[in-house]
């Protein structure tokens, strides 16, 4: 049975990938930003264990890992929480800068450190859900892209270094998706939320698990997944 360690399992995409792994019986260890959100997602995926450690403290993974008991084994690692502030240059403040990159690049890459021995030993796979904006960036989005752009170099290096161990690594690139995220997204916009326009979380789930189950003697490197309508 396939372990799959997974950030971001209490909403949106993190959510919709979880309950498909745990629904076929895989053994999931689900990262939680604090102690009252393990207990909640333990609840709710009966027989997954948790992993506490705030994201956006990526110093402070390392000491609150030593207090937990980490898996020995390591079969995949997704990276899919994240945060979102939009706003133009002239009003980022440092700390919503600091936010976006502490959690969706920094903590990630400080996660990928952690469990890197055990996803050698299984010659396992990365998953780095990313974005559009990691690939291109508009007027409002500078943080985020930064951060995201930043996880493109990250999961792109770390192809190079871990390719001839076995590792494999994947960067998703979503489009727009109905989330709480989205919602955000939309109120700081200024604009109505309509969650039917856009991609449902269980159809990215769906291009994850595709590039997660792809037989070893193939590794889908970037998947762009585009709302259809
Ligand atoms: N929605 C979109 O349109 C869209 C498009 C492209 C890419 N993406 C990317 O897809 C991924 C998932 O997004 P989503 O739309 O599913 O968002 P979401 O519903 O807002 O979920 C974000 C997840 O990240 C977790 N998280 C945030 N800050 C954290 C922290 N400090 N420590 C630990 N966990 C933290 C949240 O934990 P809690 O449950 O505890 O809040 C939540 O589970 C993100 O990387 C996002 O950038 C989303």
């Amino acid at each position: 049975m396939a372990t799959h360690v997974i950030t971001g399992a209490g909403s949106g995409i993190g959510a919709a990938v979880a309950r498909r792994l745990h629904a076929r019986g895989d053994d999931l260890v689900l990262h939680a930003r604090d102690a009252g959100r393990a207990k909640q997602l333990a609840a709710g995926f009966p027989g997954a264990r948790t992993l506490v450690g705030d994201l956006a403290d990526p110093d402070k993974l390392s000491w609150a890992f030593s207090h937990q008991t980490l898996p020995d084994r390591v079969d995949s690692l997704l990276h899919i929480a994240g945060v979102i502030d939009l706003g133009p240059v002239g009003e980022l403040t440092p700390k919503a800068w600091r936010h976006q990159l502490n959690v969706n690049l920094i903590a990630p890459a400080e996660l990928t450190r952690h469990f890197l021995p055990q996803l050698r030993a299984a010659r396992g796979h990365v998953i780095f859900v990313n974005s559009g904006s990691g690939l291109n960036a508009h007027a409002g989005w500078s943080a985020y892209a930064a951060s995201k752009h930043g996880l493109k170099a990250l999961a792109d290096s770390l192809r190079e270094e871990e390719h001839a161990g076995g590792v494999r690594v994947t960067s998703v690139y979503p489009g727009r998706t109905a989330s709480p995220m989205q919602a955000k997204v939309h109120q700081q916009e200024g604009k109505e939320y309509d969650p039917g326009r856009w991609i449902d979380p269980e159809s990215v789930a769906t291009a994850i698990l595709m590039a997660l189950d792809l037989p070893g003697d193939a590794e889908v490197n970037d998947l762009t997944v585009r709302p259809g309508r």
